[in-house]
């Protein structure tokens, strides 16, 4: 009988060495936690297919925001659901506008003590619910909507975000943003580019989360599930264009293009675990299909190992204030 010589067992037989070993790190800082303000509400209105998750008043916002600061998460991405929308989703450049207004709370609440980012994307505010504007024949108009996305941009540093989130996959939208915010003083807020975003079907509980108005579908301007190629071009392109950050988008189903990106980027990378992602967990999770906390704790970990080093998940403050008592 021959016994093995080399033993990988001895490596996990105590908590202590487990801990020692570990080759991937998920702290507090790594997350960011999206959050959704609605225009003329008086209460939170809870999202049925995003247990835990609401649209928030102002006032909510606020000390949702505190709580996740006090946690340690990295960083806040909001988006904004108004209360009027129209073609060319004016809500969102005006500076009285529910995101810009809600931008500027949570600046005066936090300052400086994590990372305020915003989401620049019209689909929120048309009421078309198309990421950008519309030409003649209904199709979505790149340049026409890059203008728009300049405007939205400087209003939302205006309003205080240190990042701005171009989320629209418009060609040329990163250099666009970049050329219009040092053009008004803001040199130092940056941009978290969507690189790879893809046409995915799992961000169906986001588009009750902003009540979207959208009929059809995206794919003219995101990506093609199938594709990684395409990722790699995208992500020069942002980077030529000034992206301080690039982000892959869903997370779990693109691991691989994250691996991808986070191989030759030289700037930060982030991944979104998007609402479809959360809600798969939250539904099994219910039903006692899953044991929830380990499975959320297993998703995030392998984000981080395939290559994010920052992970935005609707998890984010719950899992902050898990890790940091660990
Ligand atoms: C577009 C945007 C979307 C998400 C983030 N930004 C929706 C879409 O592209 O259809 C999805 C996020 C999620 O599903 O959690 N502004």
């Amino acid at each position: 009988m021959a016994f093995p010589t080399q033993r990988p067992r001895r490596l996990r037989s105590t908590p202590a060495l487990r801990r020692l070993v570990a080759e991937t790190d998920l702290r507090p800082r790594h997350l960011v936690l999206p959050l959704f303000v609605r225009e003329g509400i008086t209460e939170p209105v809870p999202i049925a297919s995003m247990p835990g998750v609401v649209q928030h008043t102002r006032d909510s916002l606020r000390k949702a925001c505190a709580e996740a600061v006090e946690a340690g998460v990295g960083g806040l991405m909001l988006f904004g659901v108004p209360a009027v929308r129209d073609a060319g989703g004016t809500a969102g450049v005006d500076p009285d506008g529910v995101l810009n207004a809600a931008l500027r709370d949570v600046r005066a609440e936090i300052g400086d003590a994590s990372v305020l980012m915003a989401d620049t994307c019209l689909d929120e505010f048309t009421d078309h619910g198309h990421c950008g504007v519309l030409d003649a024949d209904g199709a979505v108009d790149n340049d026409a909507t890059l203008a728009v996305y300049a405007q939205m941009a400087v209003a939302q540093a205006d309003a205080g975000a240190h990042l701005l989130g171009p989320s629209g996959m418009m060609d040329g939208q990163v250099g666009v943003i970049r050329d219009a915010l040092d053009a008004a003083g803001h040199t130092d807020a940056g941009i978290l580019a969507y690189t790879a975003k893809y046409a995915s079907a799992f961000y169906g509980p986001f588009r009750e989360a902003v009540d979207s108005q959208l009929k059809g579908d995206r794919k003219t301007y995101q990506q093609d599930p199938g594709n990684v190629r395409e990722s790699l071009r995208e992500l020069a392109l942002d980077l030529d264009e000034g992206a301080d950050m690039v982000m892959v988008k869903p997370a779990l189903s693109y691991l691989d293009v994250l691996r991808a990106v986070a191989e030759v980027a030289d700037v930060p990378v982030a991944a979104y675990q998007v609402s479809g992602e959360y809600a798969m967990v939250e539904a099994a999770a219910a039903n006692g299909w899953l044991d929830r906390e380990r499975t959320i704790t297993e998703t995030l970990t392998s984000i981080r190992r395939a290559g994010a080093d920052v992970v935005l998940t609707y998890w984010a403050t719950e899992a902050a204030l898990r890790l940091g008592r660990g």
